[in-house]
């Protein structure tokens, strides 16, 4: 300890010009007059000043983005910004997202996976769903009962009809997320026209759960128009295609 004191003594301990020099390299330099460092303080307070000022002077506008700007200037949207909001989607995530969540209630019944369980047939591997496409559409909007064999078993229950409130824009989403998931895999999509075209049938037919014998006797045909390519870009809200950019 001592020895680590004499190496850097305070000056009054010292009469030595050497160690004296020592403690003083210690101090804080001296600068020249004038050349002081400005306080922290000043540089704030005058930048205040500056802005308020600024501020008076154009009028408030000293902050306007069209100050900085040539007047003729457009800026565009920022992508998911005011009239184009909407980010084009490929139309099978599109649908496939309105499909799922309208899928909830038929999982309830025929398994989160569409496996199906003893009573209820399953939509996995399914030939009613991914038959001709009137048929699910049907299957669908009416409820179905009676005998029905689907994929070598045979069924006889009793299935709801699930058309309440179902839009054009929904039923297509299901059909095209039942038919390209639990374990289907279409490669053409049903249109918001085409199932438009079932709920119009549908309506004709005049309700009452429908049975197998009656698909196959009176609906066993795809809709009507031409299927659409999963990888079409269409607005996510209206799932109608958009043209390239
Ligand atoms: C309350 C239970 C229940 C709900 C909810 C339900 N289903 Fe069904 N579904 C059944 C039953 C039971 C059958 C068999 C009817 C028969 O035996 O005639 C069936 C049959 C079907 C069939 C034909 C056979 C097959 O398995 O492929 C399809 C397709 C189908 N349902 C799709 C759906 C879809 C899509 C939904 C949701 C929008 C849905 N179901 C909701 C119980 C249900």
């Amino acid at each position: 300890m001592s020895d680590n004191h004499s190496q850097t003594p305070d000056l009054d301990e010292s009469n030595s010009v050497l160690t004296d020099a020592a403690a003083a390299a210690r101090e804080n330099q001296m600068r020249t007059e004038g050349a002081e460092p400005i306080s922290l303080w000043i540089i704030l307070c005058s930048a205040i000043v500056v802005l308020i000022g600024g501020g008076v002077l154009f009028g408030g506008n000293f902050f306007d983005y069209k100050n900085f700007v040539k007047s003729d200037y457009v800026r565009q949207d920022a992508p998911g910004d005011g009239e184009s909001k909407m980010i084009p989607k490929t139309a099978i995530l599109a649908y496939s997202k309105i499909g799922e969540k309208k899928s909830v209630s038929c999982k309830g019944c025929h398994g989160n996976n569409g496996e199906g369980s003893s009573a209820i047939p399953p939509l996995a591997g399914s030939e009613w769903v991914s038959g001709p496409s009137l048929r699910p559409a049907m299957i669908i909007l009416n409820g179905m009962k009676g005998p029905v064999s689907v994929a070598g078993k045979n069924y006889n229950g009793n299935m709801p009809a699930q058309g309440d409130g179902l839009s054009a824009q929904d039923l297509a989403g299901l059909l095209n997320y039942i038919r390209t998931n639990l374990g289907n895999s279409d490669d053409k999509l049903i249109t918001v026209e085409m199932a438009a075209e079932a709920i119009a049938i549908s309506k004709e037919r005049g309700g009452g759960q429908i049975t197998a014998a009656e698909l196959d006797e009176k609906y066993n045909r795809d809709l009507k128009g031409e299927p659409l390519d999963p990888n079409t870009l269409v607005n996510p809200k209206t799932l109608e295609p958009v043209a390239a950019e």
